[in-house]
């Protein structure tokens, strides 16, 4: 009885299904949006929109040759000022060959598949143990890329009822890693540690409601103008607010510090650093990163970050040059000391010949010059076409309008004579640029050049 129930009740909804079916059937959904191929192509999006006329000479430039001070750009050698290869380690005969050596070995393809699933190997572990050492924390955990792993951490650390505080000028990977946090997010401006102050009250009262916890994330050093995030007196604020801090020293790691250690170890203040974040693409000169902390959040990181969990290990011969690199990181102080006296003469000569630097506290050189995007297309040009100097120039909205940035990226295998011939040139492009040069000068078409 109750099987006879229950068998005309499926019939009743196999009916019902297939009405359905017919009705969507029979009258056909009008298409009316847009096409998406058509919708983007019409708006490249910020950066797209100044392709045409831009590609290949300020827009994917193509440097050739060997990675050093000197490299081709449009079949001409010029001067580099634009690779963050800050001890000069891409081109180090000792890392070349502990590349080639692995690469012969392993290939490139060796460890197939994700850590957690077939891609773990004594090297991994051993670099992680190197790292961690290095950087002074108990423990270490490599990325594939260190803005994949930036974008983990704070997605595993970080639940909706946790807040986050960082600083306005964080990097892509810090904001994107925030995109996936669900809780609440308060930005002090850039290095405003009364602000910061303020972002912490509102975060302990949030937090005493939602019983979550809180993370202040922070630079080490601006990529951008290159001045220190002030960790020192973040961390002073841990006597009064009850926080975790992660840096991001991508540009500290390998440069900054008496060891080179990072921009906490220059600041004295590693221990009250929680986490520490350091990437390969910079002072190590290869791909990759890592983010070292106490061991049970490494263990905790380890079987949550879901852009490692789901993606490739890093290769067999990328982890044996990195511990190639760290060998020569630890043990080759000299490679800093000559990163830092041509920085050191960079930073006085400019300041000397009374250019404005702002506050870098790293390698990392900005110029600060005042005139239109125009003219700093024209100050662009001239640079690489009349003095062969090839460095990034940076205008609004990245800077204030009316003020244009060169960023200059010194390293250990530039010399004191590249710094004097930029320098002279620096004066001379000043002296064009009050002199209203670069205004009437016919905007470069550099499909002639
Ligand atoms: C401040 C900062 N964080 C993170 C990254 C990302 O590192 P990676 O190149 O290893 O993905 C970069 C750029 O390389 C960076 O400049």
């Amino acid at each position: 009885m109750v099987e006879n129930v229950s068998d005309s009740g499926l019939c009743l909804v196999k009916k019902y299904v297939v009405l359905q079916l017919k009705t969507v059937r029979s009258k056909p959904l009008k298409s009316s949006n847009v096409d998406l191929f058509e919708k983007r192509v019409k708006n490249l999006g910020p950066l797209g929109m100044y392709a045409k006329g831009a590609e290949g000479y300020f827009m994917f430039p193509k440097l050739e040759g060997e990675i050093g001070n000197k490299m081709t750009f449009r079949g001409k050698e010029r001067l580099i000022w634009s690779l963050n290869n800050y001890l000069g380690l891409a081109n180090h005969p000792e890392v070349r060959k502990a590349d080639a050596e692995a690469s012969a070995e392993w290939g490139l393809a060796y460890p197939m598949g994700a850590r957690m699933m077939s891609g773990q190997s004594n090297y991994h572990e051993q670099l992680e143990r190197e790292l961690a050492a290095y950087v002074k924390k108990e423990a270490a955990y490599l990325f594939n890329f260190g803005y994949q792993g930036m974008l983990s951490v704070i997605d595993a650390m970080l639940d909706r009822n946790d807040v986050v505080v960082y600083d306005s000028e964080a990097h892509a990977c810090i904001i994107d890693g925030l995109r996936l946090h669900m809780g609440k997010r308060f930005v002090y401006p850039h290095n405003n540690i009364d602000n910061l102050r303020k972002g912490l009250e509102r975060a302990t009262r949030l937090t005493n409601q939602t019983g979550g916890g809180i993370l202040v994330i922070t630079e080490g050093v601006y990529g951008m103008t290159g001045d220190l995030g002030k960790i020192d007196e973040i961390v002073k604020l841990k006597s009064e607010f009850n926080f975790r801090l992660l840096i991001d020293d991508a540009h500290g790691f390998g440069t900054m510090g008496p060891t080179g250690a990072g921009t906490d170890e220059h600041f004295g203040v590693q221990d009250q650093v929680d986490m520490y974040f350091g990437t390969f693409a910079k002072a190590m000169a290869g791909i990759g990163g890592f983010v070292a902390c106490n061991k049970e959040i490494i263990e905790f990181l380890k079987y949550n970050m879901r852009s490692q969990i789901f993606a490739k290990s890093l290769p067999m011969s990328m982890v044996i040059g990195a511990l190639k690199r760290m060998e020569l990181v630890r043990t080759r102080p000299e490679l800093r000391e000559n990163l830092w006296t041509v920085v050191h003469a960079l930073q006085k000569g400019l300041v000397d010949a009374g250019f404005e630097i702002g506050p870098s506290g790293s390698p990392v050189t900005p110029v600060m010059l005042n005139g239109t995007i125009p003219e700093a297309t024209n100050i662009t040009v001239d640079l690489r076409e009349n003095y062969n100097i090839f460095c990034s120039i940076v205008t609004y909205p990245v800077v204030p309008k009316g003020v244009i940035l060169i960023r200059l990226i010194p390293t250990a295998v530039h010399t004191l004579d590249d710094v004097k011939y930029t320098i002279e040139a620096f004066k001379e492009v000043r002296k064009k640029l009050d002199n209203g040069d670069y205004v009437t000068m016919q905007i470069a078409d550099i499909s002639k050049l």
